[in-house]
């Protein structure tokens, strides 16, 4: 499984391009928003075209560059911009396009398939994102998107959110636990018939977790043999990483704080201080030479 970077913080970048374990990076407006900002409040004033090009040239591997419009022609229009600003750094940027760009439901809702399409066929990568459900993963991937991305903590939070389940940002969701608890209430609910059983429905339309959708994509895409790389997204927690890449998925991205969670152990510390404290002076005299 490939590890992106879910940020656009250069610090971050490149202290995890320094760990050895990096292969992209993904950022959108609000990680740029969070990066600009951090810089300001340090007093420095930044060139967004240099710093964009600095997160390029600090990974050998794809970064993710957001489109800001809205319609079809605007972010085809921007992502070539984008591409041709930045390309050429590292030859290695790749255009994210919302999967669908409608703020209501009476808003235009394919520009963004219409967009990746578009790009696609130019030679210009898309990574289509915002993806909440298998059918809009399986759009992205008829459109030729290079790569997909499902957002597993956003989905886990409608999900909670509707529930009426309270959490902290980073916690793991224990989605396994909560069918099981959907398929007791509707065996109780049966003498009730369909309406009894169908009201017992904590899932959002089949789906329970952001890990399970990327179950679903993956099915999806081996189905057909689509080859769209399916990039988990909006994650919260290592626990997450875990079970995608049990799963088998392309490709994570993770926030620098999950990466760091990744890498921890209470036992590990607790057992690394042992070992510290028993090196005796015969093993240390092998050193020595
Ligand atoms: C994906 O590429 C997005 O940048 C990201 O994963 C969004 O995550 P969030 O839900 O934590 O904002």
């Amino acid at each position: 499984m490939k590890i992106f970077i879910d940020t656009a913080d250069l610090d971050e970048i490149k202290e995890a391009a320094s760990w050895g374990i990096l292969d992209g990076v993904t950022t959108n407006p609000s990680l740029i928003k969070k990066a600009v900002e951090k810089m300001k409040a340090r007093g420095k004033q930044i060139s967004m075209e240099d710093y964009i090009k600095e997160i390029c040239r600090s990974v050998d591997g794809p970064v993710s560059l957001e489109v800001k419009g809205r319609r079809y022609d605007e972010m085809v229009r921007e992502a070539k911009i984008l591409y041709e600003k930045f390309n050429g750094v590292n030859n290695n940027v790749v255009i994210k396009i919302p999967i669908n760009t409608a703020f209501s439901p009476d808003d235009e809702q394919f520009e963004g398939i219409k967009a990746i399409k578009e790009l696609e066929s130019f030679g210009i990568p898309t990574n289509a994102t915002l993806v909440m459900t298998p059918e809009q993963a399986l759009l992205a991937a008829k459109a030729g998107a290079s790569y997909v991305s499902p957002f597993l903590g956003r989905v886990d939070d409608f999900i909670r959110k509707n529930i009426g389940i309270k959490h902290g940002k980073m916690d793991y969701w224990d989605y396994e636990a909560i069918e099981l608890i959907e398929q007791e209430e509707r065996k109780k609910n049966i003498e009730k018939g369909y309406e009894g059983v169908a009201a017992i429905n904590y899932g959002d339309n089949g789906i329970y977790s952001g890990v399970e959708l990327v179950y679903d994509v993956i099915e999806i895409y081996e189905a057909y043999g689509y080859e769209t790389k399916i990039i988990a997204a909006s994650i919260r927690n290592a626990r997450q990483v875990r079970q995608v890449a049990m799963l088998g998925v392309d490709i994570a991205t993770i926030p620098f704080i999950v990466i760091k969670e990744m890498i921890s152990h209470y036992k590990t510390m607790e057992g690394m201080k042992k070992f510290s404290e028993d090196v005796v002076e015969e093993y240390e005299e092998i050193f020595k030479s």
